[in-house]
């Protein structure tokens, strides 16, 4: 059976699923998305999803095609259609087709499409091992707090990762100072046990994950610090992770070529991992 995807107003199977060659999610990356985790069939901190959609939408003078309560709606008729267990749904709004103009059209009728993907987000094995990053330049544009669908460098910084042999790539701004991963928020444990993340600004995604893994070290009296750091300060640290909504709390067990502690998942971050899962496990 096929996956069912939903188009504008439509639950379709995805051979059928099109939209147009003139939509300007297409033509200019003039869209903005969202990716919800999937845990025993419910949706992860949809919430704080719909919030952060709506800045984005805003920043943009975006409209959406329907309130937040029905994208809500929607997104979980897609995860009820599809059966999925575990996985996540992409959800993407763009400002529709319209003749290829620079200018944002008068009368857009914006499109949304999502779709359901099944994936084994607990047990997985790269939260066993940790993973290998690499530091590149952040040659993304200036406004990283909207989620824009124009991830072309996150690509391209993820394959010179690939390339080097790593998972990822952590990115670094003009002066030096670790931004994010390329999908994902970064973060480090000094030796002094102080967890360490970049504070939010337009530099950074505000990431819905690094949000809630916030809240839970405050509640479990963890110090933490939300400030820049460097590659060379994340090579001495005791422990490094990266949070998204894919990946919960995931260690970096590796940064460039300097092993992180002893280059095993940290145990402050297996903690906050466990935590942030349990917390996850109890949505209603
Ligand atoms: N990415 N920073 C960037 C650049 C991201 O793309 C993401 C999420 C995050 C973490 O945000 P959150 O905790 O809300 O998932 C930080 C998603 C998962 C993606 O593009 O697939």
């Amino acid at each position: 059976m096929s996956r069912i995807v939903y188009v504008n107003g439509e639950y379709l199977p995805e051979e059928k699923a099109k939209i147009s060659v003139f939509d300007r999610g297409f033509l200019f990356s003039d869209g903005v998305y969202e990716v919800i985790s999937v845990l025993n069939g419910k949706l992860i901190d949809t919430r704080g999803h719909m919030l952060r959609l709506n800045r984005s939408l805003g920043e943009l003078d975006m409209a959406a095609p329907c309130s937040a309560v029905e994208i809500e709606s929607i997104v979980k008729k897609l995860v009820a259609e599809n059966s999925v267990e575990q996985g996540l749904v992409y959800l993407q709004i763009t400002r529709g087709a319209a003749d290829r103009d620079f200018f944002y059209p008068e009368n857009p009728s914006p499109t949304l499409v999502m779709f359901t993907q099944s994936k084994n987000l607990l047990d997985d094995p790269n939260a066993e091992q940790g993973i290998d990053v690499i530091t590149v330049p952040d040659l993304r544009w200036q406004r990283r707090d909207i989620k824009s669908v124009g991830l072309l460098y996150p690509c391209m910084a993820k394959m010179e990762a690939k390339m080097a042999g790593a998972k990822d790539a952590w990115m670094l701004d003009a002066d030096g100072y670790v931004t994010e991963g390329t999908s994902n928020n970064a973060w480090i444990i000094t030796q002094e046990g102080t967890i360490v993340t970049r504070q939010l600004s337009n530099d950074i995604l505000h990431g819905i994950t690094r949000k809630a893994v916030m809240a839970l070290a405050g509640e479990n009296d963890f110090s933490v610090e939300q400030r820049p750091f460097t590659p060379a300060e994340a090579y001495e640290a005791a422990e490094a992770f990266v949070t998204s909504a894919t990946t919960f709390v995931m260690p970096v067990v590796k940064i460039d070529a300097a092993a992180i502690g002893n280059g095993l998942p940290g145990e402050m971050t297996g903690k906050l991992r466990e935590i942030y899962i349990d917390m996850a496990l109890r949505t209603e």
